[in-house]
């Protein structure tokens, strides 16, 4: 493919993103260390995991740390998910107190352990709460409020355009449409032609998510849809890769190809190791097992080598097998041997 031309930077209020690539905000895995060691690779703007609203108000430790962006990489948008205006709004806040440069509503969500309360993608279910939230939050922070949402809670009940048009009129300066129902949880494909109808729709910027995993395709997408940026997910674990190349199309330069086997290996290690560090063993070793799956997805004969790592109970037992791989990779091949 000829690369041609370069695209213009994201801008929600005064923070300017480039570039225009947001990392998908993912509980259990967009920590902050994951977030520091991705960014790099071309992310404008990382999404924190969802922080439960009612949960600051207590405060516990695993929230305390979810919301403390010092130090951390910037910009960063914290993602709140709730249903209630003044809790979320004092929740707002706080995690503007944190250091969130951005705070992100979640109306997205399909899991019953958050639905279940009318938080998430449950909201879309009554659009006058959605906005009585949107205002709340808006007029808690200095900072730009954004929002994320699917298309609505079913096929028939697809209320995005509405309530991107409320969040646009009560001053949220962002949106982000994952362009799936919530029923559809993560089945069938995201619908990319709402997401256009949606930037037709709106003036704020509009950020269009689902299904991306290669980068001619996202820029395609980007490109076909109008979208002011594109946020990935699921693809992007295990292959930050994907997002550098991206970054090169969206420079006008043609991407690198990705790393071979050995060379993933070794940023998996360093991934490793850093958790460890910032985390402590204890809690590293099992969290680390879903990423070390996602590095070796789609490499030839990596399923041996997959169960050895998930049956690994430290972190230099996990390291070692880890080394003795890259030793062992056969460099035509770059096919994993596994004794
Ligand atoms: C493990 C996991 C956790 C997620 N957690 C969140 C979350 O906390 N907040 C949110 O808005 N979306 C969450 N999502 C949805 C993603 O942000 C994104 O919208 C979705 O994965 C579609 O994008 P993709 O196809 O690029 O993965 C999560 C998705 C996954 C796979």
């Amino acid at each position: 493919m000829v690369v041609t031309s370069s695209v213009p930077p994201l801008r929600i209020g005064p923070i300017v993103v480039w570039p225009p690539i947001v990392l998908a905000p993912m509980s259990g895995v967009t920590n902050r260390t994951l977030r520091a060691l991705y960014k790099p690779f071309g992310f404008g703007l990382t999404v924190t995991e969802f922080v439960s609203a009612n949960a600051l108000r207590y405060g516990n430790q695993r929230t305390t740390e979810m919301i403390d962006q010092h130090g951390v990489e910037q910009p960063v948008s914290t993602q709140l998910w709730g249903n209630d205006p003044a809790i979320m709004a004092h929740a707002a806040k706080v995690v503007r107190e944190c250091g969130a440069d951005i705070v992100d509503i979640n109306f997205g969500c399909p899991a019953p352990k958050v639905t279940k309360t009318e938080g998430g993608s449950a909201c879309l279910r009554d659009v006058d709460r959605c906005e009585a939230i949107m205002k709340a939050v808006v007029a808690a922070v200095d900072c730009p409020v954004t929002m994320k949402m699917r298309l609505g809670w079913t096929e028939n009940e697809q209320v995005f355009v509405e309530v991107a048009k409320r969040a646009q009129a009560v001053g949220v300066q962002a949106l982000t449409l994952h362009a799936r129902t919530a029923k559809q949880f993560y089945k069938g494909s995201a619908d990319w032609a709402k997401i256009a109808e949606l930037k037709r729709a709106i003036d704020i910027p509009v950020i269009g998510n689902g299904d991306l995993g290669d980068p001619y395709d996202a820029l395609r997408r980007m490109r076909e849809s109008g979208v002011d940026a594109v946020m990935l997910g699921r693809a992007t674990l295990g292959n930050p890769w994907l997002v550098s190349r991206l970054r090169a199309l969206m420079e006008g330069r043609e991407p690198e190809a990705t790393p071979e086997a050995p060379d993933r290996l070794r940023f998996a290690m360093h991934h490793y190791r850093t958790m460890v560090d910032e985390w402590g063993e204890p809690r590293a070793v099992p969290q680390m097992r879903k990423h070390l799956g996602y590095y070796l997805k789609g490499f030839p004969g990596a399923s041996a080598l997959r169960e050895r790592l998930m049956r690994t109970e430290t972190a230099a037992e996990t390291l070692a097998v880890l080394e003795a791989t890259i030793a062992q990779l056969d460099s035509r091949t770059h096919e994993l041997a596994v004794a």
